[in-house]
Order: C-alpha cells, then structure tokens, then sequence
C-alpha cells in the first residue's frame, strides 16, 4: 500500500547521504509512496520545512558530498517540547515512516520523538566515524579513509624532504577507526586510537622508543604519527610539548579537520548507500520500527535503533594485528 514517507540527514554530513537519499527517491517511486524531505535534520522536523522529492531530483546525486537536504545539531529536538512539536508536524503532513540518515546522536534522536510519535522510524547509519554498532560500515567512512590517507601521502612528502616529525590529527569524534585505517593506508609510522590509550606517561615512552628504534636502524628519517582526536590530552600541542620534554622539538602538528567530511563518495560508500536506502524503502508498512538498517558481511540487517549506540563498538580485528605487526610494536 502506498505510504507517505520523510527523509531527514542530520548530524554531521558524511559522503554519501546524497546517494542514499537518490535511492530512496527511486525506490519510493518504483513502490509507489510519496517521499518529501525534511531540511536542516531535526530543526527542519521543529520548522515544517520539506520539499518533496520527485524522481527528477536524481540526477548527478550519487557522486555528491554533503548532502542536499542539509544538516544540523539540533539542542532543540532533545527537548519534550521540541520533540512534540516534530511529532504534531508529522501528523499534520500525514506521514507513515520517517527515515533518518545519521549517527547515534541522531538515532538517539529517533527514539526519544518515539515517545510522542507513533509512526514507523528507520534509521540509517551515515557518520564519517563508523562508531555505530550493528552495521560493518556507516556511509562515509570509506570515503573519509582515502581523504585522510592521500592528504598523508602529501605530508609525507614534505616530511621527507626534512626528515621531519609530523603529527596529523584526524577525526572520528571517540572512535579510532578512521585514524587506525588512514595510518594503515598511508604506512604511517605510528597511531594513537582512543582504544588501545593508556596514559600520557606510558603512551610517550612507546612512542620515543619507536622513534629511537627507527634512528638507531636508519638514521634521521621522517616519522609520520597519525593521532585520533580527543585522545591525546591537550591534542596535537600536547604531544608537541611531550615529545619536546623528551628532546624531540622539530615536530609539525597538521589537523585534517573537516576536509575529511567532503568529497565525492567512493564506490564503496555508493554501493553502501544505495543498499541501504533500497532497503529502508523496502521495509516501509511493516512491523519494523525503531530500527536501524546496517550491513554485516555484505548482507543487509535490522538493528533495534538502541543497540546501535549500546557499548562501544571495536576495532576490527584483524586491522588491530596488522597495526600491531607493522606500527605499534608491543612494549608492555
Ligand atoms: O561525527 C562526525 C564528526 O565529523 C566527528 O568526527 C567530529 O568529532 C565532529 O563530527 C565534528 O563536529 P562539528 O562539525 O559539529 O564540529
């Protein structure tokens, strides 16, 4: 039966909502329900403001960054009062199902409008942070990876042309995945992740002893060291000061920031993307509700939306052995 559904991106934009808002256009229009689009993540939800997507608003969208229907942190939202007035806008424009493309933030958003709406929610995992738990991958994070490693490919140039330090802070808000990946990717010499950190005191003596083990081998060479953000204390002008008091003082600190979040998707966010705005669509009118549709083992599943952000979620394994094999050397 034909259903009106809504679709929302909010919290930070990752590469790929624009592919995975394409597919739900398409996939809406084959099943045929009317699909609209709320502006601005959940503040658009507060303000009514939709446009509707129609099937010619498709064109040249997989390949865009950012997302078309704009995004936003909305404090408002986590509010009863907030909350509700989402909730009487989706009755007065008559919608079934709401599809929200997001982090945890914003499917711990979903449920809290759960209490005061009663229609269906689907939540899609899109953050360039993959710290979602139920699903191998969340749209973006592939992306971010190679943005992250070829922008350290070019640092590495420079370091090596003054056989220097650099210390390159990526994102990933409390999860090490896109600083883990984007160390392995660029064959960077060294990774702090929020997972494996100890203490300021135990962290640096690792660290200076990898430095002086490479010395002693090879002589001054660059030394690339890929830190997550908000792990280290004081971030990149902490450790600078570490290292100095250790003798080190010729370090620069680069921080990638928000250049991760653009881009145009790679193809394994589109595919990714496309899969799960396909079957979102596909379970609008049934008895699933307050989900999350992920991918484990390239096979599509259904997450009860508050598991996605119940413990956190780990590093992939083998990507830990491989660090450990080829750039934190066990001390301890
Ligand atoms: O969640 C995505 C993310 O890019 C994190 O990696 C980062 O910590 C945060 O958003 C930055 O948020 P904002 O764009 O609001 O500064």
């Amino acid at each position: 039966m034909s259903k009106r559904v809504a679709i929302l991106t909010s919290g930070g934009d990752a590469p790929g909502m624009n592919a995975c808002i394409r597919a739900a256009i398409i996939a809406c229009q084959r099943a045929k329900h009317t699909l609209i689009g709320y502006r601005h993540g959940y503040h658009g939800l507060i303000n009514q403001e939709f446009i509707t997507l129609s099937p010619d608003s498709t064109h040249n969208l997989i390949q865009q960054g950012g997302t078309v229907l704009r995004s936003a942190r909305c404090e408002e939202f986590k509010t009863v009062e907030g909350s509700q007035r989402a909730a009487d806008n989706l009755r007065d424009a008559d919608i079934d199902t709401l599809v929200v493309i997001g982090g945890d933030g914003s499917f711990k958003g979903a449920c809290h409008l759960s209490r005061y709406w009663d229609g269906q929610i689907i939540g899609i995992p899109g953050t360039i942070d993959n710290d979602v738990s139920g699903t191998d991958a969340t749209i973006g994070y592939y992306t971010a990876i190679d943005t992250a490693m070829s922008s350290i490919d070019k640092v590495r140039d420079t370091a090596d042309a003054f056989e220097r330090i650099f210390l390159v802070e990526v994102m990933g808000r409390h999860a090490g995945f896109l600083a883990l990946n984007a160390a392995l990717t660029s064959a960077a010499n060294y990774v702090i992740v929020p997972e494996f950190f100890k203490s300021e005191e135990h962290d640096i003596a690792l660290i200076i002893k990898q430095i002086n083990g490479q010395r002693a081998l090879k002589g001054t060479v660059s030394f690339i060291i890929v830190v997550a953000e908000n792990v280290w204390p004081n971030g990149l002008p902490g450790l600078t000061e570490a290292l100095k008091k250790h003798g080190i003082d010729d370090v620069r600190p680069v921080t990638l920031g928000h250049v991760q979040r653009g881009g145009s998707p790679v193809s394994q966010d589109r595919l990714l993307a496309t899969t799960l705005g396909g079957f979102a669509i596909s379970l609008v009118g049934t008895k699933h509700t307050n989900i999350m549709v992920g991918e484990v083992n390239q096979r599509p599943v259904i997450v009860p939306l508050e598991q996605t952000w119940q413990g956190a979620k780990p590093l992939t394994d083998a990507r830990v052995e491989t660090m450990e094999t080829l750039m934190n050397k066990r001390y301890s």
